[in-house]
């Protein structure tokens, strides 16, 4: 399964209103295709990555005008790619790390149904499609975590569709593992969504002796076994799979060497703890 870095975010899509470039995408689906993979569509509504003309332009609109604009964008590119992604980050981070509702354009302007909005538009145009929620720093059991807990509850009581939430595990060593994450797990599968682990990496100060490669390793294995371990969850992605190319040393200076291969595509311990982990777990195939 892959899983587009950035050429399905809105603002590559659409640089100009209106004129669509679903190149790099199309690119990326077709090589996945052609390797028997999956693809998760990531991501249809998020405060980041917009297009540069979307925010001015949203100053002239009105609220509705404002929702009609962002249900032709999830109309446009579900109903693109529909039949060939399989599963949408369709709302992206929506809250703050105290459980408030982050302060998006879509917070601001639609107000908090802007979620229940999208999971419905997405739904009309690639009713097949799993559609996800998709945040970090909800690994935990937590405030992030409760406040997600609540909205998808209440999502399901209305009946506004949504099959899964999705947890970005981006991880660092200068914390410790987020120790209740299989409880976190459970209680979702409890409300009978699937999980996913979507974004998994987990950043080291550089450079990373052995040590830290060595916990990067063990927290890497504790990732892939609670999901591999819980029947509901369904996919474990990581966020770029080489140092070579990984959004962490832009972010954080000083760290890196996030992934499971290094940059020479060389696996790292990481890696055979991940592969343990996926073999621990594994259903039992019949012959
Ligand atoms: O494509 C443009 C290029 O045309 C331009 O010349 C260049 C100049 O800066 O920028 C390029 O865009 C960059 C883009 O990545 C593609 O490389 C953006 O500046 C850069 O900000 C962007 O970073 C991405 C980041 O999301 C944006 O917030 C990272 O690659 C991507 O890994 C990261 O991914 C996010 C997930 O979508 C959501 N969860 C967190 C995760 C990590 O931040």
């Amino acid at each position: 399964m892959v899983t587009p870095e950035n050429s399905m975010k809105w603002q590559p899509l659409e640089p100009q209103p209106g004129q669509l470039d679903f190149r790099a995408a199309d690119a990326l689906v077709a090589f996945a295709q052609a390797h028997d993979q999956r693809i998760r569509g990531h991501t249809l509504v998020w405060h980041n990555q917009l297009p540069p003309w979307l925010v001015p332009t949203s100053a002239t609109l009105d609220d509705a005008a404002l929702a009609a604009l962002l249900q032709q964008h999830i109309a446009a590119e579900v109903g693109h790619f529909r039949g060939a992604v399989y599963a949408w980050d369709v709302v992206n981070e929506p809250f703050n790390d105290d459980g408030s509702w982050r302060p998006s354009l879509w917070y601001t302007r639609l107000g908090r149904d802007y979620v229940a909005q999208a999971l419905s538009w997405a739904h009309a145009a690639d009713p097949d499609a799993k559609l996800y929620i998709n945040d970090y720093n909800i690994e935990a059991l937590g405030p992030k975590s409760d406040a997600l807990y609540a909205l998808v509850a209440e999502l399901q009581a209305r009946g506004v569709p949504l099959d899964g939430v999705g947890v970005q595990a981006h991880l660092a060593s200068q914390y410790p593992f987020p120790a209740t994450l299989e409880a976190n797990l459970q209680r979702f599968a409890d409300l009978g969504l699937d999980v996913a682990i979507t974004e998994a990496d987990v950043r080291l100060p550089l450079p990373a002796d052995a040590a830290a490669l060595a916990q990067q390793a063990a927290y890497f294995g504790r990732l892939g076994r609670a999901c591999a371990s819980q029947p509901r969850c369904v996919s474990f992605s990581v966020w770029g799979f080489t140092d070579a190319h990984s959004w962490v040393p832009g972010t954080f200076a000083g760290q890196g060497a996030a992934t499971p291969f290094d940059a020479s595509l060389q696996p790292k311990p990481a890696y055979a703890a991940l592969q343990a982990a996926f073999a621990a777990g594994a259903p039992v195939q019949t012959p």
